[in-house]
This record gives structure tokens, C-alpha cells and sequence, in this order.
């Protein structure tokens, strides 16, 4: 395993390039961890051909003076709509982990949503950078154990909560277990109690129903958080129309059209084919993200052409994290802004607001205007 760079090559100009050069720094069983997902990674592979549904339809001569790819985003004002996504454990993949990640999140403006299994305190990330931070949550089997971290992050100045709602029990992880992943002594969700009791299972019980799923949330809880926080909360793992309206009717700010990285549900659905009727459920005011397989500033246009207001990207910041550090971050995220900008300058896309559904056209030409 090699040591991570501590300044850029010429030849990472690109996410693939990143994430090629990341399996050296990376020993075998965290990259099976990082990479892999859920049963034979059919939805890991949707993720990514999915872009492939939609190309761009470009328009000319436009005056593109005064362009910008700059976001507003619940009151925030970002210079771009790439999120870093919430990843667990970033220690795994270099010792500055999460701190680097959000300290490279705020020298290119933009934000971070940091995982409840962060490896480092959420006060610590928080000092570390400018970047606004959201806290990821999940559920902690009561709702006194869940406030008590909405309440450090709203004391540690994070500005919005993100409750994942697609993982009330990991995915069949079989690349990870042939890996032998486990994770190292020094490495641990600092920020959790642990370990999470989990009820103790009468004869014949259910170890995903009696065990981890009496410790999961139901609509009454997430309505009860959005009461409860002074916080904007969004959901996390929203993939079908009604769930999005129901979590609206709940107090949620927004939604995070996603699979996981195709991380839990085997044979899954592919957010980016959710985005049209949930941005046609929520309205055009809606704060809606999306995330899975985003590798390219194309994509990021794509995305928001279908409805989202802004993206998260995951495993393509943690190639970067492990190959240098939050200079590497940084620099991934400049890569896919200036790709994002000059892929609506090709367009014809002087604003987020110019990037619409009239961009983009099935890549079967059954939509193509006139
Ligand atoms: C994740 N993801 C995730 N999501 C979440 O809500 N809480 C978490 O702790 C984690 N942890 C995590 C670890 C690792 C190693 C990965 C790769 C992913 C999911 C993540 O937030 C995001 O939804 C996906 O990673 C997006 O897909 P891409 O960009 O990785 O293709
Ligand atoms: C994962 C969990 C931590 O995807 O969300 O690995």
C-alpha cells in the first residue's frame, strides 16, 4: 500500500483517474468496503449505466455572459451543487478522514454531509473547515438517543439533518465478506454510544425483524424529528413518488432520491429514473437531491435537468481522500465544478435555473422536440 501523494500528478484529471490510482492507497479489504455493493451489484452497475438513458441537447449562440454555477440551497449559498455524500469510517482510507474531506468541501464552496459513523468527533470535523455541514443520522433505537445527537449537531453549528431511511438493515455484503473486511481496532463510530443494544431475540425470532427492525424508524418518528429539531430534515434513500409526498406531509425540508450506492437493496431501482415524478410530486419549490454513480459534470447537468437541485457524490471523493488527502478532494471537486461549468456553457445554460427538462433528451431520441 502506498503512501498517500502529497501533491497532485499530472495524469489525475478525472474521477476514473482518481479512482484507478486510489486502489494503491488502499489496503484490499477497505477497498472491497468502499467499492462494493449489495448482492451480485446489479444496482451498483445500474448506478452507473443509467446516465447513459439521456443526452444533452445543446443550444446556441445564447449570451452567456454573468454564468455561474453557483447554488442555493435550504438558505445556504454554495459556488457550486456538489455535496460530499456521507460516507462512513474516512479513517480507513487516510488519517486525516473526515476533517480533510470537509476542510476541502469549504476551500471550493461547497458542502458536506458527514456520516453518523464518522470516525472522528462531529465537533472536530466542524472546526476543521468553513464548509456548512449536515449530519447524516441514523436512527438510534429511541427517539431520546436520536436527540441527543440532533443536539450536538445543532450545537456544533451543523445546518441541516439527513435521516437515512434505506438501510434499517445492511445489504447481503458478499464482496466485502470475501474480503474479510472488518474493521481495524483504532477505527470507530466515535460519535455513537456502542454498541446499539439490540432487543434480545425469543426462540424462532426474526434477527432483521424482531432484532434490527424494532429498532428502526416509522413515518410517526420522522414526523416527531422534523418537530423536534430546529434543523431542516431530509430524507435520505427516497426512490418511490408516494414515500417523497409522504415525507413532505411530515415536515421533511427535502429528499434524497438514492440507492445507496447500491449498497443494501439487491436488484434495486436507479434514483436518476425516480427524479421526473418526484420533482413532479414535490413541486418546483421542493429541495430535492440525488445521488449514485455521479462521475462526471455531465452527469451533474443531467441530474439537474431531471430535478434535482443540487447532487451528492460518494465514492469518487473517497478515491480522492485516500490518494491525497484534502488536497485531492479539493481538486476532484474543482475537476467536476469546472466540467459542470463547461459542460452548461456548451449547453447553453447561463444558471442552474436555465438547466430544464428541455436540456436533456432520451438517448432514444423518443422525446426529441419537433
Ligand atoms: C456510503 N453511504 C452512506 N450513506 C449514509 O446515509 N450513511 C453512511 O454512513 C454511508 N456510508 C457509506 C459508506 C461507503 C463506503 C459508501 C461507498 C457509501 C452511501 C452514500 O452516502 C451515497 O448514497 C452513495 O455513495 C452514492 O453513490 P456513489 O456516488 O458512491 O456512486
Ligand atoms: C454503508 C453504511 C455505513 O453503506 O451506510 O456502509
Amino acid at each position: 500500500m502506498r503512501p498517500p501523494l502529497s501533491a497532485i500528478d499530472a495524469d489525475l484529471i478525472s474521477a476514473a483517474d482518481y479512482e484507478r490510482r486510489a486502489e494503491q492507497h488502499v489496503d484490499a479489504p477497505a477497498w472491497a468496503y468502499l467499492q462494493g455493493g449489495a448482492g451480485d451489484e446489479r444496482t451498483l452497475a445500474a448506478n452507473r449505466e443509467v446516465w447513459r438513458e439521456w443526452s444533452v441537447l445543446p443550444r446556441m449562440l445564447r449570451d452567456l455572459r454573468g454564468g455561474t454555477t453557483r447554488c442555493e440551497l435550504l438558505g445556504m449559498s454554495l459556488a457550486h451543487p456538489l455535496l460530499l455524500a456521507p460516507v462512513a469510517y474516512q479513517q480507513l482510507f487516510h488519517p486525516d478522514g473526515e476533517a480533510a474531506a470537509a476542510m476541502a468541501a469549504g476551500v471550493m464552496g461547497g458542502a458536506m454531509v458527514l456520516s453518523s459513523f464518522a470516525s472522528q468527533r462531529l465537533e472536530d470535523v466542524a472546526e476543521a473547515g468553513s464548509a456548512p455541514l449536515w449530519l447524516q443520522l441514523y436512527w438510534q433505537g429511541a427517539r431520546e438517543q436520536t436527540l441527543a445527537l440532533v443536539q450536538r449537531a445543532e450545537a456544533a453549528g451543523y445546518r441541516a439533518l439527513v435521516l437515512t431511511v434505506d438501510a434499517p438493515v445492511g445489504g447481503v455484503r458478499n464482496r466485502e465478506q470475501r474480503a474479510g473486511f472488518h474493521l481495524p481496532e483504532h477505527i470507530r463510530a466515535v460519535n455513537l454510544p456502542q454498541p446499539l443494544a439490540t432487543p434480545s431475540l425469543a426462540e424462532g425470532a426474526s434477527a432483521v425483524f424482531d432484532g434490527l427492525l424494532a429498532l428502526a424508524p416509522t413515518w410517526d418518528d420522522v414526523a416527531w424529528l422534523c418537530r423536534s429539531s430546529s434543523l431542516p430534515v431530509l430524507l435520505k434513500g427516497i426512490l418511490h413518488p408516494d414515500d417523497a409526498r409522504q415525507a413532505q406531509q411530515a415536515g421533511a425540508a427535502g429528499v434524497i432520491v438514492s440507492n445507496h450506492g447500491g449498497r443494501v437493496l439487491d436488484s434495486g431501482w436507479p434514483a436518476l429514473r425516480s427524479l421526473p415524478a418526484i420533482r413532479a410530486a414535490l413541486g418546483g419549490e421542493a429541495t430535492i437531491l440525488v445521488d449514485g454513480g455521479i462521475r462526471r459534470g455531465s452527469e451533474v447537468f443531467k441530474a439537474l435537468a431531471l430535478g434535482a437541485s443540487a447532487v451528492l457524490v460518494g465514492r469518487p471523493y473517497v478515491h480522492a481522500l485516500a490518494t491525497a488527502g484534502a488536497l485531492g478532494v479539493a481538486h476532484l471537486l474543482r475537476l467536476l465544478r469546472e466540467e459542470l461549468e463547461i459542460e452548461m456553457a456548451l449547453a447553453g445554460c447561463r444558471t442552474l435555473a436555465d438547466i430544464t427538462r428541455a436540456c436533456v433528451c432520451r438517448a432514444d431520441g423518443s422525446d426529441f422536440p419537433g
